[in-house]
């Protein structure tokens, strides 16, 4: 699917609440549906007609089926406040989807970790689907805040953390990951991992400290989402630039998600 399409009214078939500010949108969008592979996004204007706010607002694809595709969406700012408001039968402008899938083809991991921080969970979903199709064992690292801000729905081997200790872990997925980790209990793991800049600094560094590959789905500020803008820039490590001239890569079009020794958060 390119990244030309043009925008698609969208009406919104299905509006779940999961705690006061963060819903979940399923709408109808064949092209979504049907071409969105795992980790892709989709550039919304929260309400059609609306100018204020005038630009789009990126949401990873949360779920598909049929003719159907879901967001998830936490109240942040204007624009998500007004997504989290929509109502069933309105319609949204939806544009995607747009950037490149999860790089869950790669041949150097038997275990696929899941490592996901508050709304961050938005392309687990899709991700455990497919890791599922292709029978790789997925075990899922989930952090959030407190209990009722958990999404549970369409993930597989939770192991939770909560900062106020209501369910699982009490502290961090990270730490909580790292324990997994110095037990030797994930056999040839990956991390995927999406969610604050913090968390994802972590799952970096835990990475590089225990050799393993990671890659980093990124929720930067953006606009136009197709790499005209060059407002999502983030920065290469010296050695991919070296390798590539290039200092900065987009996140629109070349992420959202990187290798997490690649980039420089
Ligand atoms: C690829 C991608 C996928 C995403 N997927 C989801 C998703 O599935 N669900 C979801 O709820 N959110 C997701 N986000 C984040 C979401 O796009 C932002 O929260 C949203 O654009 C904020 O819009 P707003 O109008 O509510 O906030 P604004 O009113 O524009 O901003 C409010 C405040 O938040 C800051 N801000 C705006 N955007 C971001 C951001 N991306 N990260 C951190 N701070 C920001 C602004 O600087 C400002 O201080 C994703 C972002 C990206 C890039
Ligand atoms: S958002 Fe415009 S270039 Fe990425």
């Amino acid at each position: 699917m390119t990244d030309r399409q043009p925008s698609q009214p969208s009406i919104v078939t299905h509006r779940r609440e999961i705690a006061p500010g963060l819903v979940t949108l399923r709408f109808r969008n064949e092209r979504v549906a049907r071409h969105t592979t795992a980790g892709q996004f989709v550039n919304v204007i929260p309400k059609r007609g609306f100018i204020d706010p005038m630009l789009r607002r990126p949401f990873s694809v949360y779920w598909t089926e049929g003719d159907e595709a879901e967001i998830i969406v936490q109240s942040h700012g204007r624009g998500t406040e007004i997504l989290c408001n929509t109502r069933e039968g309105e319609a949204l402008d939806i544009l995607g989807p747009l950037g490149r899938p999860w790089m869950f083809d790669s041949n150097d991991y038997m275990t696929a970790v899941l490592l996901i921080g508050g709304v961050g969970v938005a392309s687990m979903p899709l991700l455990t689907r497919e890791l599922e199709r292709r029978e790789v064992p997925v075990q899922t690292f989930y952090g959030a805040r407190t209990s009722n801000l958990i999404a549970r729905e369409h993930l597989k081997n939770l192991q939770l953390a909560t900062d106020d200790g209501s369910e699982g872990f009490q502290g961090s997925n990270v730490a909580l990951l790292r324990t997994f980790l110095e037990a030797r209990r994930l056999e040839m793991p990956k991390i995927f991992a999406c969610g604050p800049t913090g968390m994802m600094r972590a799952a970096q560094s835990l990475a590089a400290e225990f050799g393993i590959p990671c890659e980093l789905s990124l929720e930067t500020e953006m606009a136009c989402g197709v790499g005209i803008c060059q407002g999502c820039p983030v920065l290469n490590e010296e050695r991919v630039f070296q390798r590539t001239g290039r200092k900065f890569r987009l996140v629109c079009t070349d992420g959202p998600s990187f290798q997490s020794d690649e980039i420089v958060l």
